[in-house]
């Protein structure tokens, strides 16, 4: 399982020191993350920006702040800290790190600092006293940055209100001694890019903008790109997917947003929709939209989609099936592989392959709707279980694997018999009048209202199994099975065939 992730070669000794310290914990797979969640986010304050040109280079400043999230690691809203005067713990494999107060107070914020000293820091990961940040701080991808856009955020954050709050010391095992940290560090995030980054004359401009608010400003590659066992990003892996606070940040390469439209990728930032009916975001990337992503100009939103729809990553699952000729050989690699990461030991909460009475209660719904869900994406589950390399019938492959791994035949066989409906099935009309209707009679909670042909239209240009497994699945202002808590399967497809055929001019859903 941990070869998945580990498979980058160590090169030095202290990458060794590291290993033995910490092999006894998962360390890949924990990382660097932007804590103050469970929904309490910090707010900006309120400042002066004073007039004419000052004050446009303060408004710019305060727009790149926000690009640059620095408000979630400075701030910990949930224990009431002003903006910027310190921020929540940041669990990493090597100990706890808080973001410092960085508002204007002279003694304990960065008051006493000139504009030549914040330069650095930023741009170097350097002290003014000489020593080095940890690269928590995300000066690896800050020093991408113009000198001028460092500058604008210089003036704003000398305009933050300041704040007497003295810093929390960093907590380190002891073993670890700040200069092997710091050297190794160093070498690790700052290869093999660094320094502004050039504009790319063959590309659009869009997408040069795109370029310089991913990899730089907004840092996505700390929660989106895999790391090695260090903690530093995996570059050939550039945005792949990786575990974070226990939630996973999705493959956000070309090849896995190749089936969402530009479109889509600014509704996950403006509307907190996932891609491909994936979901409501939650978890880190739902503060990130909060303080940062839903506050980007319309075309910074679109700048940074194009770009990624044409960022092009090894894939950490690139599967040679080829020697593999019988079904359940291909479905055990293709588990080892893509599936295990978090199946194995329940990573994400995923349920744990070997878990009869949480396998038994899934294939209740059905084994088709256990395809269907993992191909399209669960809840947490990314689409295709993050194999976007893989093929549908790669995936059942090893969706029967899993369930093979879990339940002994007789097992199945029993539960198929018991999930036959004890109750004659209703018909899809009689479950819409007893539960459906409450919403998609009107235009109640926002549900398209049945026979509404334009409004069912977007719908519609989905395939029947994506609307059937979404009913199923529920999501924002749309409970789980349409509201019916006993309903089978087999009544709610018939309920959405109901509903669909009474709103559609075309097509004869009833025959599906
Ligand atoms: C992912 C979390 C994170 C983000 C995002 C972040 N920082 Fe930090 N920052 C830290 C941590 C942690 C430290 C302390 C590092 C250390 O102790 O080695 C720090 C330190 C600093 C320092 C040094 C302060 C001092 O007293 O020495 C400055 C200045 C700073 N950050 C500015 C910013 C700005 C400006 C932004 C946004 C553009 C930003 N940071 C975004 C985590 C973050
Ligand atoms: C603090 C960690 C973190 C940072 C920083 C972060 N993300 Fe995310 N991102 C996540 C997580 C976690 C998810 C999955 C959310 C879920 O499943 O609800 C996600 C989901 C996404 C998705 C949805 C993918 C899909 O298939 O629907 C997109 C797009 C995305 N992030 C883009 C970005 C971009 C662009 C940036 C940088 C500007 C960024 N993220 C920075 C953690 C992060
Ligand atoms: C990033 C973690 C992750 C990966 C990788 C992953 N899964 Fe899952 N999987 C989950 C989680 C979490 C759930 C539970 C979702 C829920 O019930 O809310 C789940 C649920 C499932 C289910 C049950 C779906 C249902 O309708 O109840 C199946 C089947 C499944 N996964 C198969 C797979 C297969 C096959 C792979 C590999 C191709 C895979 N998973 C890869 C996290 C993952
Ligand atoms: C509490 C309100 C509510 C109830 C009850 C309800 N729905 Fe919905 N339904 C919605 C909303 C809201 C949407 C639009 C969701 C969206 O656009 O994201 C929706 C969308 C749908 C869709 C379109 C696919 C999709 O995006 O989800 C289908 C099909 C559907 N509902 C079927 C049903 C069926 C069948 C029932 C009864 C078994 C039902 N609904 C009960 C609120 C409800």
């Amino acid at each position: 399982m941990i070869k998945l992730i580990v498979q980058n070669k160590l090169c030095c000794w202290w990458g060794l020191l590291i290993l033995t310290l910490y092999s006894a914990t998962s360390v890949a797979l924990d990382t660097i993350s932007s804590k103050a969640m469970g929904g309490i986010y910090p707010d900006y304050p309120v400042i002066d920006y004073g007039t004419g040109e000052q004050s446009e280079q303060i408004h710019r400043g305060e727009y790149l702040v926000q690009i640059g999230n620095c408000i979630a690691c400075h701030t910990d809203a949930a224990r009431q800290i002003p903006p910027f005067a310190g921020g929540p713990a940041i669990e990493t494999p090597f100990g706890k790190f808080y973001g410092s107060n960085i508002t204007p107070d002279k003694e304990t914020g960065i008051g006493h600092w000139t504009e030549a000293d914040f330069i650095h820091a930023m741009q170097n990961g350097v002290a003014p006293d000489g020593s080095h940040y940890f690269p928590v701080f995300p000066y690896a991808y800050f020093n991408k940055l113009t000198e001028q856009d460092i500058k604008d955020i210089w003036a704003y954050m000398q305009r933050v209100p300041a704040v007497k709050q003295s810093n929390q010391p960093n907590t380190l095992p002891l073993l670890l001694n700040w200069r092997i940290l710091q050297i190794g560090w160093k070498l690790l995030y700052f290869y093999p890019q660094q320094g502004i980054l050039k504009y790319d004359p063959d590309k659009s401009p869009s997408w040069n903008r795109g370029q310089y608010l991913v990899e730089g400003l907004g840092h996505c590659a700390m929660c989106h790109t895999p790391i090695d066992i260090l903690g530093g990003p995996k570059h050939d892996y550039h945005l792949t997917g990786n575990f974070i606070d226990g939630y996973w940040a999705p493959n956000i390469t070309g090849l896995a947003l190749a089936r969402s439209s530009i479109s889509d990728v600014v509704q996950v930032f403006t509307k907190g929709r996932l891609s491909l009916g994936a979901g409501i975001v939650a978890g880190p990337m739902a503060e990130v939209n909060h303080n940062s992503l839903s506050k980007l100009t319309e075309t910074d939103q679109i700048a940074i989609a194009t770009y990624l729809k044409s960022v092009e990553s090894k894939q950490p699952i690139e599967l040679d099936l080829v020697h593999y000729q019988s079904t359940s050989a291909r479905g055990k690699m293709i588990y080892e592989e893509a599936c295990a990461i978090c199946h194995q030991e329940g990573q994400a909460g995923a349920p744990r392959i070997g878990n009869a009475n949480n396998w038994k209660s899934r294939l209740k719904k059905g084994v088709s709707i256990l395809y269907t869900n993992t191909i399209n994406g669960f809840n947490s589950m990314p689409t295709k279980g993050a194999c976007v390399t893989c093929t549908d019938d790669e995936i059942r492959a090893a969706v029967d694997y899993l369930l093979s791994r879990s339940l002994t035949v007789a097992q199945k066989r029993q539960l198929l018999v018991q999930t036959k409906p004890k109750n004659p099935l209703r018909s899809g009309q009689k479950i819409y009048d007893d539960y459906c209707s409450e919403c998609h009679k009107s235009d109640q909670s926002n549900a398209p209202r049945i026979g509404d042909v334009e409004a069912w239209k977007p719908y519609l240009r989905q395939n029947m199994e994506i609307l059937i497994a979404k009913t199923i699945q529920g999501g924002y202002r749309k409970p789980p099975n349409g509201g019916c808590a006993d309903c089978s399967t087999s009544e709610i497809i018939e309920a959405v065939k109901y509903i669909v055929q009474q709103s559609s001019t075309d097509g004869d859903y009833t025959k599906w």
